[in-house]
């Protein structure tokens, strides 16, 4: 069996497959996200891998292990000094500290190149604004700095002692030329940040190292992996993840690049693959949000429609609107408004922002024939048939979604290409949901609000 290991962001979580693809066992270890600052979202690196060795210590106390590939949390950073000791908690991809130096960045390397070279506009979230920050904000660590890794990589590293990555985490750094495969010197020189910090870059299918006798691979970031885990692997099809985070993921067999860099253009974890991805700060994020402030409600009170509209600016936005100020809100409200209503506000305020994302995937000529559902939030079966409304499309939802770790898993075991036997359940666009005027409303509500968020900092 092959162990596939997910470094997310609320625990890890291990899958053991077999060679044919079929789930034996899995194991799960959460651990704590922090906070110390309103924006602000940190980890501890040591409890990634803690929790990723007591979840392999406990699938292969029966079975015997060929191999273990990983998945991992993307734009992360992780500064490690020359005894790969840990500087400073880890940075993670919801962080939006970093809007002074997103604007750094856009100013050094100028927007259209950076869209160029990178495939995005400068990002907070990503890992070159975050080293930017540690640079202007923290020198005494910068100075200490000889490793800069991604989340799933530093498992890999404390595994193997092998530094190294691949392209599709490496490509949501912003420190990558998603055109040549390898790093920028361009952004690391206008950057400051010395090449030999950064690791070996590897195919996403290669073996890197041993952990013990154990085979240990490169793997993929999350949403690479996940689009695997599903069958997204072609021109046409597209991945529709629910989780904490929401995105939309196409590959492409041709360099399309956003040129006002709204969505991100990436690597797969196949090789020499470019894929198109959208991302939604918080998805299934602002339902458990929401229920955790209000209360579990019950479908029945759900009603069939409602006034109140909801953005899901939570944790600021990403695409297509890049605003670490942005801020959820609820427009609407009456003395009648029930918690139900208020639900199903979170759930299409959610599905618009997807359908916004989706909207830039259409005007850049993306073709997606289908579209395929996972995570958390693809197990509600109200808040598909929403998504496949508002979207316009039909929505597919696998029986089979074991998420990233499976198709981190089956990159080790066959570069991602074992075609699975996987029932899915279609929603259809109902005839009689109208969304039209709505959907004019909930774009409005942000281009009325930007300055607004702006102000209240
Ligand atoms: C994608 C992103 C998130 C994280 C979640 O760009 O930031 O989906 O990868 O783990």
């Amino acid at each position: 069996m092959y162990i596939g290991i997910d470094v997310g962001t609320s625990g890890v979580k291990a899958l053991a497959v077999d060679y044919q693809g079929t789930v034996l066992a899995e194991h799960s270890v959460s651990y704590e996200l922090s906070a110390p600052r309103e924006g602000w979202a940190e980890q501890n690196p040591r409890d990634w891998l803690d929790a990723a060795v007591s979840c392999i210590a406990k699938l292969t106390e029966t079975e015997k292990c060929a191999g273990i590939s990983f998945s991992g949390q993307m734009h992360g950073l992780v500064l490690l000094d020359d005894e790969a000791v840990v500087l400073r908690p880890a940075i993670i991809w919801c962080d939006q500290r970093t809007s002074k130096e997103a604007a750094e960045l856009t100013e050094l390397i100028g927007a259209e190149r950076l869209a160029e070279i990178t495939g995005s506009q400068a990002m907070t979230g990503f890992t070159a604004a975050k080293i930017l920050w540690v640079k202007n904000n923290e020198p005494e660590i910068w100075a200490k700095t000889r490793h800069i890794l991604l989340p799933k990589d530093y498992v890999r590293l404390m595994l193997t002692g092998i530094v190294s990555t691949e392209p599709s985490d490496a490509a949501g750094t912003q420190l990558f030329d998603i055109n040549s495969l390898d790093w920028s010197d361009e952004i690391l020189e206008k950057l400051g940040i010395p090449r030999k910090l950064l690791p070996e870059i590897m195919r996403s299918n290669a073996e890197t190292g041993r952990y013990g006798d154990i085979r240990v691979f490169s793997g993929g970031a999350d949403n690479a992996c996940g689009a695997i885990g599903v069958g997204v692997t072609k021109p046409g099809s597209a991945m529709l993840s629910i989780g904490t985070s929401g995105v939309i993921l196409a590959p492409v067999d041709r360099a399309v690049t956003d040129p006002r860099g709204r969505i991100h253009t990436l690597c797969s974890a196949l090789p020499g693959q470019r894929m198109l991805m959208s991302c939604t700060q918080s998805a299934a994020l602002s339902v458990k949000w929401f229920t955790e402030l209000c209360g579990d409600i019950d479908y029945d009170d759900i009603p069939d429609s409602t006034n109140v509209v909801f953005l899901p600016y939570l944790n600021g936005e990403r695409s297509p609107h890049p605003d670490p100020n942005a801020k959820g809100v609820f427009f609407g409200l009456t003395a009648n408004t029930t918690r139900g209503e208020m639900l199903r506000a979170v759930y299409e305020g959610v599905a618009f922002s997807q359908r916004e994302c989706l909207d830039v995937f259409r005007e850049l000529g993306v073709e997606i024939t289908s579209l395929t559902a996972t995570g958390g939030g693809a197990k509600n079966r109200k808040w598909l048939q929403i998504f496949a409304d508002i979207l316009g499309a039909a929505i597919e939802a696998p029986e089979l979604d074991q998420g990233a770790a499976y198709g981190a898993a089956l990159l080790a075991i066959d570069n991602g290409q074992l075609i699975i036997d996987n029932e899915r359940t279609v929603y259809v666009p109902d005839s009689t949901a109208d969304y039209t005027r709505k959907y004019e409303l909930y774009k409005e509500l942000y281009v009325k609000l930007k300055t607004t968020f702006e102000r209240l900092g």
